[in-house]
């Protein structure tokens, strides 16, 4: 910036100097011819009285032949101080008298100044009556018209330089001006430029650089004003936004007492059937109860223990932390969450149909999700059988294509009801007379968290097909981790 605006100077001073040069050069120039020209003036008129006098009293020695009186003439003629030399001729041009010192270069040009001997020559013809008597020709010294000349030039070239001066002077102190003004502009710029607010350049004044200062005064007082504006709508966003967050946690909290109640429900049930059939155990007191009472302890038990992990779960995922995942065996987690579903249902009710693909690899998965998922699955095929004649339950898994493994849900109930057909995924669509309709949309949002697909397919038969993916485990690319 700075040599730049030094140059600007620099270029402001090389301009003036430059224009002033040449102005004053032609004025220079001029008056010195001026001065020369006044001069030729003089001495043609101080010939013309000469050679008129001359003319007078010279032509008679010339009529006479006299010239020894001729030369005298001549010779005091010669007194004048100019005059260097003065020559008459005859009418045949023949040298008649010679004054003074002559010129070196012959024959002198008349009417021009000789510059190699500084000579201005005058030339006339010599009338007596009428008749021309002969010539004669008057050399002045040009001297004193040079001496004026360059004293002209001298005094020009002076007064120049001094004016040339003033002017480099003036430059430098406009250049400086104009320099502080344009630095002090650049220096506020910047500072905007770094995020300083409340700026005002205090450049007062008319010329440009005012009014660069005034409009940039101008536009940072309308920033300021805009940037007032965004940031109070910016704040009315933020309040109107938490406002939302507000009312949809409220929304979301209602959601969750219906997803809490949905998935507990359920493994409660189970519970309850367990107790049932313990205290119906001890009441009896029969052969081995003990041992039976046991193993009804232990499933009530981790019924329990999967009403607290749901419990977990739904916690979890409203902090938004992301589900534990890891890599886990689909077939046990299938098998163990089947049997979870059909607490409670008669064995004689379902005909149960597994067909769980043997070297299936490791999926990515949180276990307690993807318990839910089934369990709901399987809960909505056995309740869509309940008024069906065959009543069988497919289960099957197996490896869809490099990255993914596929669980299949089929029934042979009456297949998707059409009024719910397009929504089926949707919170709170429901057909059944108890039902929330909260089940699918879970399962759904869970198969999605783990970057799978869940979909219904009616079976060619009869019945529908729920089917979802989940991705292999991979230890590293290209290799299963079983
Ligand atoms: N296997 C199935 N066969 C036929 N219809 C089904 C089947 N599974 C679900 N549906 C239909 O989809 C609807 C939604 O199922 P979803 O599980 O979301 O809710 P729900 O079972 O009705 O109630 P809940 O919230 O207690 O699970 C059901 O009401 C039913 O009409
Ligand atoms: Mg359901």
């Amino acid at each position: 910036m700075g040599s730049q605006l030094f140059s600007l100077r620099y270029r402001i001073i090389i301009s003036v100097v430059l224009i002033e040069t040449i102005m004053l050069s032609i004025m220079v120039f001029s008056n010195a011819s001026q001065v020369r020209q006044t001069h030729r003036d003089r001495l043609d008129q101080s010939a013309q009285i000469i050679l008129q006098q001359f003319t007078a009293t010279a032509g008679r020695y010339l009529f006479e032949v006299d010239y020894p009186s001729l030369q005298e003439y001549a010779d005091n003629i010669l007194a004048h101080d100019e005059l260097t030399y003065l020559l008459v001729e005859d009418n045949n041009g023949n040298l008649i008298t010679a004054s003074g010192v002559l010129p070196i270069v012959e024959p002198l040009k008349v009417g021009m100044d000789d510059p190699r001997s500084n000579i201005h020559a005058v030339h006339s013809d010599v009338d007596l009556v009428g008749t021309r008597r002969g010539a004669v020709q008057l050399g002045f010294s040009t001297s004193t018209m040079d001496q004026a000349v360059a004293s002209a030039l001298q005094r020009g070239a002076l007064i120049a330089g001094v004016e040339i001066a003033i002017s480099i002077v003036a430059a430098l102190l406009i250049g400086a001006y104009l320099t502080r003004n344009l630095t002090q502009l650049a220096r506020f710029a910047k500072r905007y430029g770094d995020g300083e607010r409340d700026l005002t350049v205090p450049i007062k004044g008319r010329d440009e650089t005012g009014m660069v200062a005034h409009a940039f005064n101008e536009m940072m007082r309308r920033r300021e004003i805009a940037e007032r504006q965004r940031n109070e709508s910016e704040a009315r966003q933020v309040a109107l936004r938490k406002e939302l967050i507000h009312a949809s946690r409220l929304g979301a909290m209602g959601q969750l007492s219906t997803q809490i109640a949905h998935e507990i429900n359920q493994p409660l049930a189970a519970t309850m059937n367990y107790l049932h059939a313990g205290r119906q155990l001890i009441a009896n007191r029969t052969d081995g109860a003990l041992e039976q009472i046991a193993e009804i302890f232990d499933k009530a038990i981790k019924q329990t223990e999967r009403t607290a992990a749901i419990i977990g779960e739904i916690r979890g995922h409203l902090s938004k932390e992301d589900a534990d995942m890891d890599a886990e065996d689909v077939n046990e987690i299938v098998l163990e969450s089947v049997d979870l579903a059909m607490v409670g249902v008669p064995d004689s009710f379902i005909t149960l149909d597994y067909k769980l693909a043997t070297d299936l690899p490791l999926a990515v998965l949180n276990r307690t999700q993807i318990q839910q998922v089934v369990v709901n699955l399987v809960r909505n095929a056995v309740e869509a059988m309940a008024e069906s004649e065959t009543r069988q339950l497919k289960i099957e898994t197996s490896q869809s294509d490099a990255e993914t493994v596929e669980i299949c849900i089929g029934d042979t109930g009456p297949g998707i009801a059409a009024e719910v057909a397009d929504r089926l995924f949707q919170r709170f669509v429901s057909t059944k007379m108890t039902g929330v309709g909260i089940g699918l949309s879970i399962s759904y949002a869970f198969i999605e968290a783990h970057g799978g697909r869940l979909k219904a397919v009616r079976n060619h038969d009869s019945g529908t097909t729920f089917k979802f993916t989940l991705p292999i485990a991979y230890a590293e690319r290209g290799r299963n981790v079983a």
